[in-house]
């Protein structure tokens, strides 16, 4: 088992766990990542994603990576994996310790929210190993820290550490090893507490193309508006003085 999975009623704690190998991502561990977002997205959670050893991931599997052929850089196998987890209708937060570095890093990238420790290193050192960062960089990266300092991470192939990480916003906190999942925990909590489906909404209005807006929000809103749960919820907030 590569991906260790602990349930929750709302939410699924998934940690990466093949430290002999710093949680280096193969085919096994895509395909349980599959099999989890095909569970989320038919009853959906919120997911927290981590990894054991005091590593997130160090990459995709470079022993199964040297083997693949064009075919297979085709078939986009951990890029199509990493799409369906920042397509998951709720939010998806990684909590990550030490290195994230390539395929790792692209994982991290594709959470809604992402906090570290201080021991953090994320980069994408592809470039250095002849191949190009494929599972989502070049485009979720420049989305998230803007193509300047996309670039400079890139082209340079270095890494970052939790200082830099944060100052770019790659990150959102930081947070001592030990008490990493607690603090991704108390996001879940507060995402917990919110409506779930104006969550669902919210992500979806959040990664609709410029395009669509602000049809696309009216239209999510149409449908809160006429809710049972947004009725209760202004209904209980109007009558707490009453009480
Ligand atoms: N793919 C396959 N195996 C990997 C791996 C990866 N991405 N990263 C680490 N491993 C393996 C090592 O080959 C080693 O295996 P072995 O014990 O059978 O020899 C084991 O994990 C431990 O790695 P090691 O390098 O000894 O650990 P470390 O703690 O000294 O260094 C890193 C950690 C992350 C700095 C180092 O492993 C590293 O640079 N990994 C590759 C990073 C990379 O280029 N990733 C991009 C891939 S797209």
């Amino acid at each position: 088992m590569t991906l260790h999975i602990e349930e929750h009623a709302d939410r699924v704690v998934a940690t990466l766990d093949r430290p002999e190998k710093r949680n280096a991502i193969d085919q096994d561990t895509i395909d349980a990542l599959h099999s989890l977002c095909a569970r989320l997205e038919v009853a959906p959670r919120t997911l927290i994603l981590t990894g054991s050893g005091g590593v997130f991931a160090a990459g995709a599997d470079i022993a199964q990576l040297r083997e693949r052929t064009a075919a297979d850089a085709r078939k986009g196998i951990n890029a199509m994996a990493f799409i369906r987890i920042n397509d998951l209708p709720m939010p998806v937060i990684a909590a990550i310790d030490g290195y994230a570095l390539g395929g790792g890093a692209e994982l991290a990238y594709a959470a809604d929210i992402r906090i570290a420790t201080p021991s953090l290193r994320i980069g994408n050192p592809e470039t250095g190993l002849g191949i190009i960062a494929a599972a989502g960089a070049t485009w979720r990266l420049p989305e998230i820290v803007g193509e300047a300092r996309a670039s400079d991470l890139l082209l340079t192939g270095r890494t970052l550490d939790a200082d830099e990480a944060l100052q770019w916003g790659l990150v959102s906190a930081v947070h001592p090893a030990d008490e990493l999942l607690d603090a991704a925990h108390a996001i879940a909590d507060r995402i917990a507490a919110n409506d779930p489906l104006a969550t669902r909404h919210t992500k979806r209005a959040i990664r609709t193309p410029r395009a669509q807006h602000p049809a696309i929000e009216l239209e999510l809103q149409a449908e809160l508006f006429e809710s049972p749960e947004k009725h209760r919820r202004m209904t209980e907030f109007l009558e707490r003085k009453r009480r």
